[in-house]
């Protein structure tokens, strides 16, 4: 099979908004406490976007970043994609948004929902059109301003999710060089209802009584998308596992989705996996959904925790519900 076109990650960069949110800032917004914040989810602070910033401008920093990384300019890219479920705008897409910004003229744009595990189906998209030779050059950024879209009534949300963005570059490479070796892709739309946006879109267009109810805003059942999280990711991982007939015991880095301190430990538990091969930045961050995993790899990567050949698993689980991994050899 020498010749065989495969995808290699070439390139990683990250965003986050300057403006921190700490668990002291909520305590005066809800009824809540530093030190339930803490126990029940991990999150110490996490980021809130400015005012005069959108979806594309969070990506943008990422990307660039990405881009620089890769040795690469925008005008090699021929193809952008940004995992987001807090667009610019309905229309156009965020990639559209960003090419511009960029002045990547010869790259097709568009969004990918599939919310937090948008960077792990955008991963799997654009591995499949390069190896396809659809697409050669591909900027993939997850990217989301979830403050927008939060009742900062409610208690159960407002804790959680936060914004930011990371980019990876991805382009062709040889057979048994860095790659992603594989990706497994789920989704389970009978419970769409336990987390989402209700308002919005064309089901239940923005009228006043809508925006009244809140109806714009995360809704979520925290304690079911707890349990059904950890069991969709290691599902997830387990068939990476299996379909590569490589084990935890060869790697290097767990890289989960960032959404509970106590859904990671769990899903790490699941696997066996120890902790110390876990990469978690949830303290600082939050949750930024489909960013998240973009964040912690390029983190891992700057830190020195990911080296060439090392075994990276991605493992995510979002509203849909979605969930999803990707096996890396970097
Ligand atoms: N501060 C203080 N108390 C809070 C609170 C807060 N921010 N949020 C909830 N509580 C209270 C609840 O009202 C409840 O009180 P009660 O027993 O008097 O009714 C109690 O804490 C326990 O609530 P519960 O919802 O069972 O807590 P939990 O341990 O499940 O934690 C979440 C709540 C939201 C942190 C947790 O369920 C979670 O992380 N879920 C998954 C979130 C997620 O992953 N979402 C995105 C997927 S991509």
């Amino acid at each position: 099979m020498a010749g065989r076109i495969r995808t290699k990650i070439v390139g990683t960069g990250s965003y986050l908004p300057e403006k921190v949110l700490t668990n002291a800032d909520l305590e005066k917004k809800v009824d809540t406490s530093d030190k339930w914040i803490i126990t029940r989810t991990g999150i110490r602070e996490r980021r809130m976007a400015a005012r005069s910033q959108a979806t594309s401008d969070l990506g943008y920093e990422a990307a660039v970043q990405a881009l620089e990384s890769a040795g690469m300019k925008a005008r090699d890219l021929d193809l952008i994609l940004v995992a987001t479920c807090t667009p610019d705008a309905l229309m156009p897409s965020t990639a559209c948004y960003l090419q511009s910004r960029l002045g990547a003229r010869k790259a097709a744009a568009m969004d990918l929902n599939a919310a937090c595990t948008g960077f792990v189906y955008g991963i799997t998209v654009a591995d499949s059109m390069i190896r396809a030779g659809a697409a050669k050059n591909c900027l993939l950024v997850g990217a989301e301003i979830l403050t927008r879209f939060i009742n900062w009534n409610d208690r159960g949300t407002c804790i959680l999710f936060a914004d930011g963005a990371g980019a990876v570059v991805m382009a062709p490479t040889g057979l048994g060089r860095s790659e992603v070796l594989t990706t497994h892709l789920y989704a389970d739309g009978r419970q769409a209802g336990l987390l989402c946006i209700p308002a919005l879109g064309s089901r239940k267009p923005a009228t006043p009584a809508v925006l009244e109810k809140g109806l714009n805003t995360v809704h979520m059942k925290g304690n079911e998308t707890f349990k059904l999280a950890v069991k969709g990711m290691a599902q997830a991982a387990q068939q990476a596992f299996k379909a590569t007939g490589l084990s935890r015991d060869d790697l290097s880095l767990f890289i989960p989705h960032q959404a509970n301190i106590r859904i990671i430990e769990a899903t790490a538990k699941r696997l066996k996996i120890p902790m110390s091969k876990v990469m978690v930045n949830i303290d600082r961050y939050g949750n930024t959904s489909a960013a998240t995993i973009p964040i912690a790899l390029d983190e891992a990567v700057l830190r020195g925790r990911i080296k060439r050949g090392d075994l990276v698993l991605l493992g995510a689980f979002g509203a849909g519900f979605t969930w999803g991994s990707a096996l890396l050899r970097w």
